[in-house]
């Protein structure tokens, strides 16, 4: 019997964060005045280890998962997730196993990822131009080096990446056009993401939100593009072909378009925690019953119990109004 929650949704995708740190500093995720030199990222200990990690995923999927995704802060940031990926494709029952990163250190690490098991990647790169993209990720990083991991990423098999960009009004509208340039044809998939309002630090407006219609509007003016139905339901993105056959995009709007109603996605935070909304203000503490020696039983109960309890709909709710405070997107990744 497949496990639901309160509004009927089942639990078949684990988003699980394998760190807080990143080695960027995105002006809407890690703005740099916020988490600057003397920020108390999480210490070793009490991170979940690569063992606890495979242990609460094999619960998950017991339950139902089959898809798992490593995200951080930067999860490439964190040594050897090669090894973690290999041990989570070893679970019976996982049929797809991806991983979000900014591609930093795609060219360490792409060709071990993917012997290791890793079926996709997803990539962040807003924009095109340096100016604007150094100064979004905080850290003066070229879009030079994103690319050069994305090749990488190609060398080692990964044909048809997944590249997110946020765009935020004012900031970097222009690389819509100049992203669909870059990437149609390519086989590789612009996702265009609406700016959201996750965690307390990035001083989100609803103002700078460009919504989904505006960015399909702009991207159609120049390539024509149709609607393309859904693949599973669930899937966040929106997807739209180009007429002329060199490809798709994805506009993810949580903000104007919530998907709620599908969302079947839970997260695992780096320290064991289990949220299952996005815009959670707290999450469930699995650490504690992973590192008792009551074995996986209880785990299984809790992650049963909080599941079917789960009543989450944020970003339908958004307009609403919200009182609680949000949990960090860098602590439960993406
Ligand atoms: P696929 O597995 O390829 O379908 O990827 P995905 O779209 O589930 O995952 P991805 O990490 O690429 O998600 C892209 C972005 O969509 C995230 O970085 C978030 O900004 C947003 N997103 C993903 N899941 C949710 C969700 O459950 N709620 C909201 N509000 N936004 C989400
Ligand atoms: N709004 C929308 N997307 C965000 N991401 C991080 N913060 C936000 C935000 N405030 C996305 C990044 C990255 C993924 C990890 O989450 O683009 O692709
Ligand atoms: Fe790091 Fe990704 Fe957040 Fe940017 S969006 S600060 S790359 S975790
Ligand atoms: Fe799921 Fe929460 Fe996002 Fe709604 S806002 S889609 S419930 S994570």
């Amino acid at each position: 019997m497949t496990l639901a929650d309160t509004l009927g949704r089942p639990l078949t995708d684990l988003r699980i964060s394998v760190t807080d740190r990143c080695n960027l500093r995105c002006t809407y995720c890690m703005p740099a005045e916020v988490f600057g030199p003397d920020h108390a990222f999480l210490h070793r200990d009490a991170l979940l280890s690569y063992e606890e990690i495979t242990r609460v995923a094999r619960v998950f999927v017991g339950l139902g998962v089959r898809k798992l995704r490593l995200t951080g802060g930067e999860p490439l940031v964190r040594r050897d997730v090669a090894t973690l990926v290999a041990s989570l494709s070893a679970i019976d029952g996982v049929d797809d196993i991806a991983l979000t990163t900014n591609g930093l250190l795609l060219g360490r690490h792409a060709a071990a990822l993917r012997a290791a098991g890793l079926s996709r990647l997803t990539l962040s790169l807003d924009a095109l131009d340096e100016a604007t993209f150094s100064k979004i990720n905080g850290r003066g990083v070229a879009p030079g080096r994103v690319l050069a991991g994305l090749a990488a990423a190609e060398r080692a098999g990964f044909e048809s990446v997944k590249i997110n960009a946020v765009i935020q009004r004012g900031i970097n509208e222009h690389a819509i056009i100049e992203m669909v340039e870059h990437f149609r044809g390519t086989g590789h998939v612009v996702r265009f993401i609406e700016y959201m309002d996750v965690g307390e630090t990035n001083g989100w407006r609803t103002d700078d939100v460009v919504s989904e219609s505006t960015i399909v509007a702009r991207v159609n003016d120049r390539y024509p593009l149709e609607l393309v139905p859904p693949r599973v339901a669930g899937e966040t993105a929106r997807r739209y072909r180009f007429l002329d056959g060199q490809g798709e995009i994805g506009v993810i709007a949580s903000v104007t378009r919530p998907f709620c109603r599908g969302c079947v996605r839970a997260r695992l935070s780096a320290k064991g925690e289990l949220f299952t909304c996005l815009f959670g203000a707290t999450g469930v503490d699995l650490r504690s019953a992973l590192r008792a020696s009551s074995g996986d039983e209880a785990l299984r109960a809790l992650v049963h119990d909080t599941w079917r309890g789960r009543t989450d709909r944020y970003s339908e709710q958004r307009r609403a109004g919200e009182a609680t405070q949000k949990v960090e997107m860098s602590y439960i990744g993406g």
